[in-house]
């Protein structure tokens, strides 16, 4: 399986993190500076992350590339999602760039995968919770660094095993 993991980052927190996951999965890290439209198209398995900037804001080489997902349309296309973030300062906020990526690539038609709980956290709200599930995976590394690794162990052994299953299914099992 051919997996992209492509990361915007502020401050190296989430480079360091997709480097992590690449390693799990075999899959090759690529800056959102340097993403060109067949990093995206180009797998069988899309992986992406990013920081919360501001307030509850998207990271900024994230936001000016966003683009690229209406350029390469995304319909059927497997994808899961990973965010970092600061849940004891901006608790109102949590994550909330993962949401926005979500947003994103579900309206361009993307079967999002490797949605967790939110048990273990502590926050008061995030725009990257839907039907009370992260739609992917939260860290904290400013204040649950022990836990990153472990998580994601955990997250990627699941989702190397749901992206092998055909897209109809994994469409009716979130139906
Ligand atoms: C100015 C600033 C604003 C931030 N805003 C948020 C936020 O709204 N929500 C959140 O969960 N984390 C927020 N964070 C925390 C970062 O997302 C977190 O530290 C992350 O690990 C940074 O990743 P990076 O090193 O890849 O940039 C903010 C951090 C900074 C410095």
């Amino acid at each position: 399986m051919k997996i992209n993991v492509i990361y915007g980052t502020d401050n190296g927190n989430t480079r360091r993190v997709a480097e992590q996951i690449a390693e799990r999965c075999a899959g090759r890290v690529v800056d959102i500076c340097a993403a060109t439209p067949q990093d995206f198209s180009d797998c069988d398995l899309l992986i992406l992350g990013a920081p919360t900037s501001g307030y509850g804001d998207l990271q900024v080489d994230w936001e000016c590339r966003l683009g690229v997902f209406s350029e390469v349309g995304l319909s059927g296309k497997k994808v899961a999602l990973f965010g970092l973030g600061d849940q004891m300062s901006y608790c109102d906020t949590f994550v909330d760039a993962m949401g926005l990526l979500y947003d994103a690539v579900v309206a361009q038609g993307a079967v999002v995968l490797g949605a967790t709980a939110t048990s273990g956290y502590d926050f008061y709200s995030s725009a990257a919770v839907r039907e009370e599930r992260f739609v992917g995976l939260a860290l904290d590394e400013d204040n649950q660094q022990d836990q990153t690794v472990p998580r994601i162990a955990g997250w990627v052994a699941e989702l190397v095993q749901a992206a092998a299953l055909p897209v109809e299914e994994l469409v009716a099992r979130a139906s």
